[in-house]
């Protein structure tokens, strides 16, 4: 019986289907991204699974091939050192805060980090101090952090660091004068910069946080660049960090059986980077595919108004939902977005992209445009969302224990999540993806959160840390 479910059959079952990944991981599964990531992609994975043999060096002490790598990706993405990372950008955020915070340090972020920033509060004991941001209020998209938003954190406190992320999940970029201003408080700042690792490689995105000053700088190279799931890159951008404090987080927290097939992928990339025109590919074809959106009746294009990242596509339709638009998208065209939100879709392009994938999607869309005005019209109403109706979550918590306290506490139960109101949460509390918590451990439940929640879950998100056996529980600290 289980033989036939098995998660192997599942990957054979789907790789075999003709499906366009409009998702992470950024090579898309394309055996064209590059001439020696494609070497990578296209060998036979075992051949390639060593271990630290005489030649192959040593990730957590490095002095032969790794180091050259290592320096390597330093020049390449301009910073003063770089460190590989094997458990995604996860393993970087977490390093770096480990590095500049300590207990009871104050660490400033705003309440749309992904969650590796506050398991990073988690391990090294640091304190939130919280910075507000702004939402599209009309699409429910969080904004990128602005220089005017910052400055009363800054005049009332001296945080020891400054956390913020560069572009958000959905491309809306940071104002890079954060960071000076940052430097000029004594902060150091962390950014992270994991949708933004193809920034520094073209013209028409958003400016590098490295370049900006950022003094560490942590890249998802998976998510935008091609090199395999779980890989990443730690830079340091200035003199503020000891690159010893960062090595020795990183070796706290990865594996000492590093798998040559990620690192070597990083290193691809690299090469790649340095020698072709990657990024420039991948960013013709989302402009080519936002024009075709452009002219598609009844389909748009999210177009912040401040920067943004041309790569990320936010996808509506006047007359349907988001949820609606990426089902049949998935179901009747085989294309498959990164998110399925209420009001729209989230399509990434990106280096695994070319034209002919895009004029694939833009062509799938066309059809759907005439279908949605003819044949499938009467069927949508259940559908519809009304501009202005969407539904996000900005309401910060009462902070009763700080993360790290509040994950220590032995005394827990698992309660329902309608009877939750008043108690203090246990667990964190995601919606996956995007991956940023509505609720910390420690943290006050409020009747709005369980209603947050409960919404959520009727619409079918997926949500960590609850637990979804009969009704939804949470758990909650005895306190
Ligand atoms: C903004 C942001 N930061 C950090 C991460 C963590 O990256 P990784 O999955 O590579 O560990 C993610 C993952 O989705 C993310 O969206």
């Amino acid at each position: 019986m289980y033989r036939e479910s098995s998660l192997l059959d599942k990957l054979m079952e789907i790789k075999k289907k003709d499906h366009l990944p409009m998702h992470i991981p950024g090579h898309k599964r394309s055996f064209n991204v590059g001439q020696r990531l494609s070497q990578v992609l296209q060998c036979r994975i075992g051949e390639l699974d060593f271990t630290e043999i005489p030649g192959l060096d040593d990730l957590h002490s490095p002095s032969g091939i790794i180091d050259k790598a290592q320096k390597f990706a330093a020049q390449c993405f301009g910073a003063k050192a770089s460190f590989f990372l094997v458990n995604g950008c996860t393993v970087g955020i977490q390093s770096a805060i480990m590095a500049l915070c300590g207990e009871g340090d104050e660490a400033a972020v705003s309440r749309n980090l992904h969650r590796s920033i506050f398991e990073g509060l988690v391990l090294s004991g640091a304190k939130p101090l919280y910075y507000p941001i702004s939402y599209d209020k009309e699409m429910g998209i969080p904004l990128g952090p602005r220089l005017e938003k910052v400055q009363k954190l800054f005049k009332d406190n001296s945080p020891k660091v400054f956390l913020m992320v560069h572009p958000t999940y959905y491309g809306t970029a940071a104002d890079m004068g954060i960071i000076e201003e940052a430097h000029r408080s004594g902060a150091a700042v962390i950014v992270d910069e994991a949708h933004g690792s193809h920034f520094k490689f073209d013209p028409r995105l958003p400016p590098s946080s490295l370049e900006a000053g950022g003094d560490i700088v942590v890249h998802g190279t998976h998510k935008t660049l091609g090199s395999l799931t779980q890989t990443g890159l730690l830079h340091l951008g200035s003199g503020r960090v000891k690159p010893e404090d960062v090595k020795r987080f990183l070796s706290l927290l990865q594996t000492t059986s590093p798998s040559y097939i990620l690192m070597a992928s990083i290193n691809a990339m690299c090469l790649d980077l340095a020698d072709g025109d990657l990024v420039k590919k991948a960013v013709d074809a989302a402009l080519f595919l936002r024009e075709e959106i452009g002219k598609t009746p009844g389909f748009y294009c999210y177009e912040p108004k401040e920067l943004y990242d041309p790569t990320k596509i936010i996808l509506g339709h006047q007359d349907v939902g988001g949820r609606f638009l990426g089902h049949i998208l998935r179901e009747e065209y085989g294309i498959y977005p990164e998110l399925e939100g209420e009001s729209f879709v989230l399509l990434m392009v990106s280096v695994g992209d070319s034209l002919k994938t895009v004029k694939k999607t833009a062509e799938a869309l066309r059809d759907l445009s005439t279908r949605l005005r003819q044949e499938i019209k009467e069927s949508i109403n259940s559908y519809k969302i009304k501009k202005g109706s969407v539904y996000y979550f900005d309401e910060l918590p009462q902070m009763i224990l700080t993360p790290r306290e509040a994950y220590f506490y032995r005394r827990r139960r698992k309660i329902p999540l309608s009877q939750s109101c008043g108690e203090v949460c246990g667990e964190m509390i995601v919606p996956y993806p995007p991956g940023i918590p509505i609720l910390l451990p420690g943290e006050r439940i409020s009747e709005s959160i369980v209603e947050y929640l409960s919404v959520s879950i009727n619409e079918g998100c997926h949500i960590q840390g609850l637990d979804m056996v009969k009704v939804p529980e949470i758990e909650i600290l005895e306190c």
